[in-house]
């Protein structure tokens, strides 16, 4: 059932757990989340960068293919359709192609260049009754071309773009997108505080998912992290799982080189990783 993020990720800040979202960038990829997200009967979000909605050809082409493939597999829980990262004109594309939520990403611009924009773009959302994400502070690291310096949010500046009616808010504590370094410092949770202190019921995100220790993660959604995002985890166990097959000479072997068959390993492991995550993050149960 395809809805936007609001209501899934409000019962998630009250229950004290987090929704994940799963970035998405093929038809497998969609299809493992969703049918994982059916058997655990928990809410998810798919996310889209906007390197992945031009992989495959266009938001239009993503929105088609997740309406369709919800109904086709009959999936019951809450899913949201959502822009990951979102220029300005991004978030227009996903709002005209029907995503039921996005993520305006204005932590590049100045404050009051980036509580200008989210203000318009809240307005715009909330009447197509889609949901919005804004970012403070930024991710390290780098996604589909969206580089960050990894600087912690300032609490003030959160409350102001909090104040503005986004339905969840990113917060940079720290967090990276990708692998973690050996010297990485870990999750700034005197700023998750503080933040979560100012901004009360609001559902903070938690970007870069991949690689944050369970305990990290079990604080950060005891802070008031409702959201989780997770992207490079599912790649890198696509790619092992595709790896061990082809190593294995499975695709020499019969009919192996089938993409159906060539391909499901990987499938198969996402699904396990989606599922392990949605256990940790506590959502299983919750749709
Ligand atoms: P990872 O790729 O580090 O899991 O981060 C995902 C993310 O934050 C998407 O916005």
């Amino acid at each position: 059932m395809l809805v936007s993020a609001t209501e899934m990720l409000q019962k998630a800040k009250a229950g004290k757990y987090a929704v994940g979202q799963f970035n998405i960038n093929n038809l497998e990829w969609t299809k493992s989340i969703l049918l994982t997200a059916e058997e655990l009967k928990s809410p998810v979000i798919l996310g889209v960068s906007e390197g992945a909605g031009k992989y495959m050809t266009g938001f239009k082409t993503v929105a088609a293919m997740v309406k369709a493939m919800d109904e086709e597999l009959g999936i019951t829980v809450p899913v949201a359709l959502h822009l990951d990262h979102g220029s300005y004109d991004g978030c227009y594309k996903c709002i005209k192609a029907g995503f039921t939520s996005i993520m305006f990403d204005g932590s590049h611009y100045p404050i009051e260049e980036n509580i200008e924009k989210t203000k318009e773009l809240v307005s715009v959302a909330h009447a197509m009754g889609m949901s919005i994400e804004a970012e403070v502070g930024s991710i390290g690291g780098e996604e589909d071309g969206v580089v960050g310096a990894g600087e912690c949010a300032d609490p003030d500046e959160c409350k102001a773009i909090a104040d503005l009616g986004v339905d969840m808010l990113a917060a940079g504590i720290g967090n990276i997108h990708g692998k973690y370094p050996e010297n990485w410092a870990g999750l700034s949770f005197e700023t998750l505080a503080a933040v979560q202190d100012k901004t009360g019921v609001m559902p903070l995100v938690l970007h870069g998912g991949t690689g944050i220790p369970e305990d990290m993660i079990k604080k950060a959604i005891s802070l008031g992290v409702s959201k989780i995002n997770v992207n490079t985890e599912c790649q890198l166990s696509f790619q092992e799982a595709t790896r061990k097959y082809i190593e294995d000479g499975k695709d020499l072997e019969g009919k192996g080189f089938d993409p159906r068959k060539l391909l499901a390993p990987g499938a198969e492991a996402i699904k396990a990783t989606v599922k392990e995550k949605m256990e940790l993050f506590g959502s299983v149960g919750k749709a």
